[in-house]
């Protein structure tokens, strides 16, 4: 296994849509095992392909809660199926969009249709910060951040604090300074 590389807006690669995988073959076992050992070490509760810049609808989940407890999950060619009409708001955060949070919102409760770890299909229906978590993954596969969600003022705002960010870690790395601490919250790491 390997670690990737993740990467952070705003850079095009997160804005593109993924393609579906063909088949759950070694090549995706592979890049699913690298991704949820990329996710573990971030740290994050979950993480799509395309933040390790690769264009294919995979994602890899773990959420460990009092009242959820998912061990590592791993899907391909994830979709909603069914989407509750109820709504709930989370204060999500993204790997690739570090120290930033917003509340979202999104439906309650939705069913979700993927492909294994051993490519067989299979429908999960997940409610609380399971939910939010698939919908967020697969808004990635899609293009969509978080951020894509609030308001285009704060969204802005966020951006260019992570530009600036980016230059100055830029900078620091130029002028041989230790990298800064990272913040652990892995609980809105989504
Ligand atoms: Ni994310």
């Amino acid at each position: 296994m390997a670690l990737l590389p993740i990467l952070t807006a705003p850079d095009p690669r997160l804005k593109k849509k993924s393609k579906p995988v063909e088949a759950v073959d070694d090549d995706v076992r592979r890049l699913m095992d690298d991704m949820l050992e990329t996710m573990y070490a971030a740290p994050g509760i979950g993480l799509a392909a395309p933040q390790v810049g690769e264009l294919r609808r995979v994602i890899v989940l773990d959420i460990d809660r009092e009242e959820v407890k998912t061990g590592p999950l791993f899907m391909a060619n994830p979709e909603i199926i069914e989407a509750s009409n109820e709504d709930v708001s989370y204060e999500e955060g993204c790997l690739s969009v570090p120290d930033h949070y917003s509340d979202v919102v999104r439906p309650a409760k939705v069913t979700v249709r993927y492909l294994d770890r051993d490519g067989k299909q299979q429908d999960m229906t997940c409610e609380g910060l399971l939910a939010t978590c698939v919908q967020h993954e697969i808004d990635h596969l899609d293009g969509i951040l978080f951020i894509d969600h609030i308001s285009a003022l704060k969204r802005n705002m966020i951006l260019r604090k992570l530009l600036k960010a980016r230059k100055e870690k830029e900078r620091d790395e130029a002028e041989g300074k230790p990298a800064k601490d990272k913040a652990k919250d892995a609980e809105h790491a989504l």
